[in-house]
């Protein structure tokens, strides 16, 4: 069984619901005084950024250090990288240093499946370019499963720019594995042809596209907006007129969450742009889950970390307290 993470393709039902399983066990912890366990103590773990990164980037260092592994953090402006040194000999020296995972994120879709392929080291995929950003669907899927109890049988709307999102890419393909229905809403300049279709049958099946946030929204128990990436399209034509009007016909307001259910809960994996996909007053109200979603990523990201390490057998294990 492969210990990288590169994609939710690689996982199925079974493996994700572990991750989850174990993912609880952590974020119970994030309540103790003290956080620590000695899980993979001695371990080393390499966290390699080539993109700007908060709650990613922390929330992997402080999962990695309440396993009581070593964390090494190099950014791309630090890195040879910077010298011109590919990233696949940049991988290769790293290897050589014996690390026991490598996390990466990169703006290239495909890194961290060429590095997995070439390296004799776990790869853990912390967001590469558009294509996917695997453990932040499994955080978004633990805050889900806290909140409504279950995955199974779900209405998850996801809004905004999915012609960009990696974030969007990784919560298709792990929302319909699990069993839930997923609707895709934005402008047409912001589907992808064949979004919906990503993970063959099973996307085919629980996905669907509509332009009408009305109509995405309605009766949804799940509302995840997206941020505009604009920082992607640089160069691009123009996809929408400007962020005033797609935030007018696109944006989540209190008026706009009320074709949801009333118990619907609100997300975002950050950063958000106040005002543009969603009001503040929303943002902050009673009905975001956004700052849980940065507790589990921390919980989750330590479940990820041991399974690269240890295996998928390392899980279930009792968790065993830092003297
Ligand atoms: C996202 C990312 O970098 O893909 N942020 C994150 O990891 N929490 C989404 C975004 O940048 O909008």
């Amino acid at each position: 069984m492969s210990r990288h993470l590169v994609s939710i393709a690689d996982l199925d039902a079974a493996e994700i619901t572990r991750i989850l399983d174990h993912g609880e066990r952590y974020r119970a912890l994030a309540d103790e005084p003290i956080k620590k366990l000695t899980t993979l103590k001695g371990r080393t773990i390499i966290n390699v950024f080539f993109e700007n990164s908060t709650r990613t980037r922390t929330s992997f260092e402080l999962a990695a250090k309440r396993l009581s592994a070593e964390a090494i953090n190099i950014t791309s402006s630090g890195s040879s990288a910077a010298k011109g040194e590919s990233l696949l000999d940049t991988g290769k020296n790293l290897v050589a240093m014996h690390p026991d995972a490598i996390v990466i994120r990169h703006m290239y879709g495909g890194a961290p499946a060429m590095l997995a392929k070439a390296l004799g080291c776990a790869i853990v995929n912390a967001g590469d370019g558009q294509h996917e950003h695997p453990t932040q669907a499994l955080l978004d899927a633990a805050t889900i499963r806290r909140a409504k109890g279950k995955l199974a049988g779900l209405e998850v709307a996801i809004v905004g720019d999915l012609a960009r999102s990696r974030v969007a890419r990784s919560n298709i393909l792990c929302l319909a594995k699990m069993g839930a229905r997923v609707r895709l809403v934005a402008p047409w300049t912001l589907i992808p042809r064949g979004l919906e279709l990503i993970g063959g049958d099973e996307t085919r099946e629980r996905v669907r596209v509509t332009t009408r946030l009305e109509d995405g929204l309605d009766g949804a128990d799940v509302v995840m907006m997206l941020r505009v990436q604009s920082e992607r399209g640089e160069g691009e034509a123009p996809r929408f007129p400007n962020t005033r009007e797609l935030s007018r016909t696109y944006g989540l307001s209190e008026r706009t969450l009320a074709y949801a259910k009333p118990d619907a809960i609100v997300m975002h994996p950050g950063p958000i742009n106040r005002g543009v996909e969603m009001s503040p007053l929303v943002a902050d109200g009673p009905r975001a889950v956004i700052l849980e979603q940065v507790s589990w990523g921390v919980a989750i990201r330590m479940a990820v970390l041991e399974r690269a390490v240890l295996g998928l057998g390392g899980l279930g294990g009792p968790a065993q307290a830092a003297a």
